[in-house]
């Protein structure tokens, strides 16, 4: 599937940027099925939910037991200090994750037509498996911005195996808040582990304390049906959206089943279904 280019520019810049992946037909699947899940949701009735002590501890677990789940994560920007939505409940929603590859049976069947552990293998994981998957909406006007960060850091594997899939649903452009990426930035080290906390919780374990090169991000515009690929180590970066149109994309994260996934990683998959 990939040419020996592709594969030596993904070896040079950590990630590879593929047109026309997705057709314009497979990409309304998804934001269709999106669509109908938002629909089905049931937003919690005490929105304050995020302000109290003890209600934060409840929406941790609503995160941390979502690696196992289909979970909806609001916009920050969507609840206001009174606990009162801001915009629609469709456009609420920062994004849907992270087990839908698993329960759902719309994504589950458009991941394996697409056959992302194919690409894996040629990418060098022996034994793909799909540990996480998004859909992440990047909502007009309110859509946040995601800081630089490391896709291993959140998906950790001993040796690191880790691959990002970036599936543009829409065209992803500056304005919309496309990915922005730092070439050849796979090759510094990790920087942090997002794990479970022994107290409960969660917390980073901080691996190597350098400061992000001092070189500009590239700027990752492309047209919907896009795939990106990212390596687990790749600095990436996205700003909040500030134009009137979404910016829709589905990822889908690989692991290497041969490398050990530590049990205290944040992010507990299912086992077996
Ligand atoms: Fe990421």
């Amino acid at each position: 599937m990939l040419t020996s280019q592709q594969l030596k520019d993904y070896d040079q810049q950590g990630y590879l940027v593929i047109n026309d992946f997705i057709s314009p037909a497979q990409r309304q699947v998804l934001m269709q099925r999106a669509a109908d899940l938002i629909e089905a949701f049931e937003p919690p009735k005490k929105r304050s939910i995020f302000t109290t002590d003890e209600q934060e501890r409840s929406s941790d677990d609503y995160f941390l037991e979502s690696g196992s789940a289909i979970r909806f994560f609001f916009e920050e920007k969507a609840i206001n200090s009174e606990g009162q939505f801001t915009v629609p409940k469709q456009q609420s929603i920062n994004k849907i994750g992270h087990a839908q590859h698993q329960l759902d049976p719309v994504y589950k069947a458009m991941v394996e037509e697409l056959d992302f552990a194919a690409v894996g293998r040629e990418l060098g994981i022996k034994e793909p498996r799909a540990i996480q998957s998004m859909h992440i909406f990047k909502q007009p006007s309110i859509g946040g911005e995601v800081g630089l960060h490391q896709d291993s850091t959140f998906l950790y594997t001993e040796p690191k195996s880790c691959i990002g899939f970036w599936l543009a649903l829409e065209d992803a452009t500056i304005e919309n808040g496309c990915l922005q990426g730092l070439p050849g930035g796979h090759k510094i080290a990790l920087k942090q582990r997002f794990k479970l906390s022994e107290n409960g919780g969660t917390e980073f374990e901080p691996l190597d304390d350098k400061p992000w090169p001092d070189q500009p991000l590239k700027l990752l515009e492309v047209p919907a049906g896009t795939l990106i690929i990212l390596h687990g180590q790749l600095p990436h970066y996205s700003a909040a959206n500030t134009s009137n149109r979404s910016r829709q994309a589905f990822t889908l994260h690989l692991v290497d089943e041969d490398c050990h996934y530590p049990a205290d990683n944040w992010l507990q998959p299912i086992t077996s279904l």
